[in-house]
Parts: C-alpha cells; structure tokens; sequence
C-alpha cells in the first residue's frame, strides 16, 4: 500500500519505539517524513533503516519544547519538501516513578513542556499551512495514564489528560477548516531495543495477557493519519488489549 504518496509527515521522537514504527511505516508507504528526536544516534540509525524508501528522509536533532527550534525546523523542511500534511506528536518522557508528594516542581516544569507543550509547539509550527490547504491531521500520542490515572505517576498522567483535553478541544476549532485531530491512547507497549517492532511481552495489565507492540501503535496512528480515517476527529482512541483499570 502506498497510502501517503506525496505527503509530507513530522513524527517526533522518531528514534525509537512507536514514533520510529511509524517513521517506518509512513516512510514506506510513500511519504517525505521530517523526523524530529533529541537522541542522534538513535535517529541516525533509523534513517538508515529508511535509505531505499520512495520519499525524502529528513532527521532532525530537536527537542520539542524549544519553541523557536520547533519553528526553525519546520521552515527548515518546508523549503525541501514543502509543508507538513500530518503531525505525529509523539515525543515524552514516561519513565520517571515517585510518590506524588517527592516530586519537584522542577520535574513538573520538565514533563510539562515536554509532553503537553511540545505537542503545542509542533502543532502551531504546522497548523497554518494545513488551514490554507484545507488538510491536515494531526495525531497526539497520549496514554491509558491519562484517561484512568496511573500512581506513582501523577505528572505523566496529568500530562497526557492535558494532550486528550487538548486534541478534543482543538478538533473543535480546526475539523470544519480540514484538519483532523485524534489521539491515540496506548495501555503497555514493549519497545524493544532490538529490530524487532512487533515485539510483546506478559502483562497482567491486560486482558489479554501481554504489551502491545510499536508496530500495533505504528497501525492505529497511520490509519488515523491516512484517508481512511476521514469521519474522525476529536477522538481519543484506546489501544490497549482491553486494559484491567488499573
Ligand atoms: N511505551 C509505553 O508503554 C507507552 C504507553 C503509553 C503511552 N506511551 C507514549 O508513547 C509515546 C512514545 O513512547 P515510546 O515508549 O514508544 O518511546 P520512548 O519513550 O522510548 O522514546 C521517546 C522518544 O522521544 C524522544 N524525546 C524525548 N524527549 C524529547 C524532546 N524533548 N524532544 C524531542 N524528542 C524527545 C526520545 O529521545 C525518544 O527517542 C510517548 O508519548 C509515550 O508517553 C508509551
């Protein structure tokens, strides 16, 4: 399938895991990917993953919640590819563990502009020419963390209910102008630190006994991505194995 000839893609935090799944797939199907992360070394293997694939590959080291980089990188791509049709704000920190009352306003600051501001930056950097073509959509990667909670994980899951309360709110303003605005909620995803994007492990978390993969991720986000997904927007969408609440 080559369901995104001719469109130009930005996936944050595309080194690895689900954002580099999607990289993968979007770059396969025939799409000019812009692929923003701060680890180059992760980045710079991925785009040898990609050499060989129809569309331009173009890797940047950005960190998201530097607004004015956002805004250079994305003028920076739009002079080689033209402007961005869909977003992929995937970029986040999740693994940082504490009791609620231990953590720093310091860490908040970080986790805040890093998994609710970036998404804002990177979509204010696109948004303006999706409005003038009349297409555009934009995918936020949120978490199951956002939607039930998750202890010992307060700012992340604040976080994440900011980017779900976001997207609704967004689709709100910009789906009758053409651009359509979802995220994706993932319960566990194993990323493995191999080749392998389908890679899952056991998980009590679920009902069906395991993670999910990068590659289950990858197809959710491309499918919202793609003109299959035309009648939705300002949905937050579940991928979780049917997740035991907790
Ligand atoms: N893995 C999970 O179990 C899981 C579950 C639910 C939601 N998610 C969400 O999925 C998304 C991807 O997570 P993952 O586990 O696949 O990948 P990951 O967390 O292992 O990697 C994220 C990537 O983002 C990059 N990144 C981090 N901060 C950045 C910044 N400021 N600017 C640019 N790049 C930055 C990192 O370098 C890394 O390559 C995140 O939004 C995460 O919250 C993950």
């Amino acid at each position: 399938m080559m369901r995104f000839a001719g469109k130009n893609v930005l996936v944050t935090g595309a080194a690895v895991g689900i954002g580099r799944a999607c990289a993968v797939r979007f770059a396969k199907e025939g799409a000019n990917v812009l692929l923003m992360d701060m680890n180059e070394v992760k980045l710079a293997q991925v785009v040898q993953e990609l050499s060989g694939c129809p569309g331009k590959v173009l890797p940047k080291v950005c960190d998201v919640s530097d607004e004015a980089a956002v805004k250079q990188a994305v003028a920076d791509a739009e002079g080689k590819i033209g402007s961005i049709d869909i977003l992929v704000n995937n970029a986040a920190l999740w693994r940082h563990r504490a009791a609620f009352w231990e953590v720093p306003a310091e860490d908040w600051h970080t986790y805040l502009n890093i998994n609710v501001l970036g998404c804002v930056f990177c979509a204010q950097a696109v948004l303006p020419h999706m409005l003038e073509k009349h297409w555009g959509r934009i995918i936020n990667v949120a978490s199951v963390a956002g939607v039930y909670g998750n202890a010992n994980m307060t700012m992340y899951s604040a976080t994440k209910g900011a980017v779900i309360a976001m997207t609704k709110a967004l689709a709100k303003e910009v789906t009758a102008k053409g651009v359509l605005v979802n995220s994706v909620s993932p319960g566990s995803v194993s990323n493995s630190a191999e080749a392998d994007m389908d890679y899952t492990s056991q998980s009590e978390l679920s009902f069906m006994g395991r993670t999910g993969s990068d590659n289950e991720n990858a197809s959710l986000i491309c499918f919202l991505a793609s003109d299959e997904a035309s009648y939705i927007s300002g949905e937050n969408i579940m991928i979780d194995g049917c997740r035991k609440k907790m």
